[in-house]
């Protein structure tokens, strides 16, 4: 097995594939970093950190210098040019696949401008003519981790999709398919959108955090400018507080009322449910004190 490079290596996905594919010892695996000191536990485990950013072409040459895949994550307001500066730099580096993490259903006049800057990203991929995969991720369960001082303080969560259902995925089942998708050939040339085990809407995701809390948490829908607004208040920069305000707009509406089967496919094993994120993720972030 050669290496394999993963950006974004520092976030909720890039970090566990990481340590996931450390852990198999199938490769070096090398996490391409913009602070090396962020990713103190990642070389701990055994990955060999290179630093750079995803505007900076060298730095990209440089980090994907010998690599044979690259899981490719990026992230705001200017995903589709650090995705062109990346998938360019793969290819002068003689890059054999890429996997890319992409947006829910990916699309040049798609509702939100991550759908449709994801869209551009993957034809530059596909016009690349390297080996790929793309994997679309639904709305994170993590998202709601950034709601936990309102769980705390008034028993509220609080967002803007109305009574719009949405088939929530845990991030870590995403990166359990981006390693899945590393380590076989299956799935190469596929673009496969990756959701939690059943849509749901946000008065259930109040009830599953009830339930594991012990705690009553009520959902309170708010306009999905409000949503927007309030990831500005939190330190959201703009780009990220409109693209959640669309969002909303478009899960308000059910645009992200479906499930899939692929996680089950590339994994193994069944997504991850509401319940499980709660009790594994949600509950152990809710009992550190802020
Ligand atoms: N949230 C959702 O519901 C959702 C759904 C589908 C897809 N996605 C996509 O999935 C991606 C990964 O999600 P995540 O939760 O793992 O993200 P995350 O935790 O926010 O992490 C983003 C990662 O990208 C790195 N990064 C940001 N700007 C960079 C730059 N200019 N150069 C190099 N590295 C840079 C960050 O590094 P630092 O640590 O240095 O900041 C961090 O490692 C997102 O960016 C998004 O496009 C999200």
């Amino acid at each position: 097995m050669q290496n394999i490079v993963v950006t974004g290596a520092t976030g909720n996905i890039g970090s566990r594939i990481v340590l996931e594919l450390v852990a198999r010892k199938r490769a070096d695996v090398i996490a391409f970093v913009r602070d090396p000191l962020k990713a103190s536990s990642l070389a701990a485990a055994g990955a060999v950190l290179r630093r750079g950013t995803l505007e900076d072409s060298a730095s990209l040459r440089a980090g994907f210098a010998g690599a044979d895949t690259v899981v490719l994550i990026t992230a705001g307001g200017t995903l589709a040019e650090q995705a062109k500066a990346a998938i360019e730099a793969a290819r002068a580096a003689g890059v054999r696949k890429i996997v890319r993490v992409s947006s829910l259903k990916a699309s040049l006049d798609g509702p939100t401008d991550s759908c449709r800057q994801d869209a551009r990203a993957e034809a530059h991929l596909r016009a690349s003519g390297l080996t790929h995969v793309i994997l679309r991720g639904h709305c994170f369960m993590q998202n709601t981790l950034k709601g936990i001082r309102s769980i705390r303080e008034e028993g509220n969560v609080y967002f803007g999709s109305g009574s719009g259902k949405i088939g929530m995925i845990d991030a870590r089942d995403i990166a359990d398919a981006a390693v899945a998708a590393v380590e076989r050939d299956a799935w190469d040339g596929q673009i496969l959108e990756l959701t939690g085990p059943v849509a749901i809407d946000f008065a259930t995701v109040a009830a599953a955090f009830t339930a594991e809390l012990g705690l009553n948490i009520a959902y309170v829908p708010i306009a999905p400018e409000a949503a927007g607004e309030a990831a500005r208040k939190f330190g959201a920069d703009p780009w990220t507080a409109t693209v959640l305000t669309e969002y909303c707009t478009a899960y308000a509406k059910g645009w992200g009322d479906f499930t899939t089967q692929h996680v089950a496919e590339l994994t193994g094993h069944a997504p991850r449910s509401i319940a499980d994120f709660a009790r594994e993720v949600l509950a152990p972030a809710f009992s550190l004190r802020p």
